[in-house]
């Protein structure tokens, strides 16, 4: 990975910037999807890496949720590589069960985002947990109605340990969205194109920024792709 997202690119994003320690600032960008404005707080200075932004991959993923009116409703989540936590605390908004998991290092982020975008009601529907792909995964239900993950395809030595950890947590009634930039230094092509392919089915749903970040719709192999789609469907 070798740029940043553009925190202050979007239109609908307006920073603020606040002192949270002597060596830490929390930087705060604000966003609209599905109705829901979310207030995602960034924290600075303390060593958090790639996991202190909102990439656009994120975006793209809640952009795809708020077009296709994706409803959780009772259903069973969680998301890998949450960073801030964007993703799963829409979809918790949305009314899913959700699980949001990140390395140990990025929970206090993510917990403060909940704080700041869940209302007190709802967070029993959210848990914050350490879940680092290839150690982990055995630790957590196998039962998802769906998986999560916005640019978490992005370090190729990584690669294997997430195909391990999403084959672990998945049923044949799972949905796994996976939104992904492309980027020419970390065959995040080979991953969708080849690896995973050996145990899943992958294809393309949406695609945005002249098609350098997609979002997949993968399920495993042997199972109907269509299935769970049926699933979510609103009652006629
Ligand atoms: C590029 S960031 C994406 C963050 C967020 N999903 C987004 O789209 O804004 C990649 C995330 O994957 C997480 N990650 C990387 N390797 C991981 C591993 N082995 N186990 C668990 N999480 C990992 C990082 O901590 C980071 O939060």
């Amino acid at each position: 990975m070798t740029t940043a997202p553009h925190q202050e690119s979007s239109g609908d994003d307006v920073p603020t910037m606040k002192k949270h320690s002597s060596t830490c600032y929390i930087r705060q960008n604000n966003f609209e999807f599905c109705g829901y404005k979310l207030k995602i707080a960034r924290i600075l200075g303390a060593d958090l890496g790639v996991s202190a932004y909102v990439w656009d991959s994120g975006i793209a993923l809640c952009r795809y949720f708020e077009k296709e009116k994706i409803n959780f409703t009772g259903r069973k989540v969680i998301e890998l590589g949450a960073g801030t936590g964007i993703v799963g605390i829409l979809a918790a908004l949305l009314g899913g069960n959700v699980t949001i998991t990140d390395k140990p290092n990025c929970l206090m982020q993510i917990r403060n985002n909940v704080y700041i975008n869940i209302p007190p009601v709802c967070r029993n529907r959210l848990k914050v947990r350490p879940l680092v792909w290839g150690e982990d995964q055995f630790n957590f239900p196998t039962d998802y109605d769906f998986i999560l993950g916005s640019d978490i395809v992005y370090r190729f030595d990584a690669y294997a340990d997430l195909i391990d950890t999403l084959h672990q947590l998945c049923s044949e009634h799972t949905t796994i969205y996976l939104a992904t930039e492309f980027r020419t230094d970390n065959q995040s092509m080979t991953f969708h194109d080849v690896l995973i392919t050996e145990y899943f089915n992958c294809s393309v749903v949406d695609s945005s920024n002249n098609r350098a970040i997609i979002v997949y719709k993968i399920s495993k192999i042997g199972t109907n792709p269509y299935e769970s789609e049926a699933a979510i469907a609103p009652e006629l």
